[in-house]
């Protein structure tokens, strides 16, 4: 492929794991990350933003839904986005724009999906229930997007223990460091065709490049 192909982040935080997209791909030609549009004024993503040269923008707020809505699609058409990763983002994303950007929307998750997500899972609060519920491996998954929060085809996971004096804080801490390995890996498997999601909503891994490539080369 002669153009790179174009990576947009959506973003509610700190944007930690924006800077771990913005890191992987900073020297490569084939891909690009492109903008990232922030769901707050003030969000912690927008300065690591300024300070990698990458293009910004905050959408408006959920009383204007429709001109959110409107706002995300136009500014990510501008953008000539080809894949869209939610990276600790805390909305919902719009139906149209789901559709429109169907098999390649891309969330990261803290924990090992379908248990511990859902609608006001997000932050400590699912560190706290798994914790809770006395789980001993809880993990991070990333999962393709579709209506529902944390509900879409599963494109991967990897597993971190649960230790006995753990705190929200420490397993948040622990997967943090999981997901920023994992969520480069699965946008690199999208954006070279290693993955793909299919008609029927199953993902089907082309070639077997996950296991390889990302968690034996570790000098990412
Ligand atoms: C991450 O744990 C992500 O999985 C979750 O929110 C956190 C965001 O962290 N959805 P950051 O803003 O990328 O540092």
């Amino acid at each position: 492929m002669s153009d790179a192909v174009r990576i947009a982040v959506l973003a509610s935080g700190g944007g930690s794991n924006f800077q771990a997209l913005v890191d992987r791909f900073r020297r490569s030609p084939e891909r690009e990350v492109v903008g990232v549009i922030a769901s707050r004024e003030g969000a912690g993503v927008l300065e690591r933003a300024r300070r990698a040269g990458v293009a910004s923008a905050v959408s408006p707020p959920a009383s204007t839904s429709g001109g959110a809505a409107t706002f995300l699609r136009r500014t990510l058409d501008e953008w000539r986005s080809d894949i869209v990763v939610l990276a600790g983002y805390m909305k919902l994303v719009p139906e149209a724009l789901v559709r429109a950007y169907w098999g390649r929307i891309l969330n990261i998750h803290p924990a090992l999906l379908p248990e511990f997500g859902g609608r006001g899972m997000y932050g400590a609060r699912v560190h706290r229930a798994v914790i809770e519920a006395g789980v001993r491996i809880t993990g991070a998954t990333v999962h393709f997007v579709d209506e529902a929060y944390d509900r879409g085809p599963i494109l991967c996971q990897w597993p971190v223990p649960v230790l006995a004096d753990d705190t929200p804080e420490s397993v948040a801490a622990r997967v943090l460091t999981v997901e920023h390995r994992i969520l480069p890996a699965a946008v690199e498997a999208l954006a070279s065709g290693a993955v793909r999601l299919e008609a029927d909503r199953r993902v089907r891994w082309v070639r077997e490049w996950f296991e390889t490539e990302t968690f034996t080369n570790r000098e990412g």
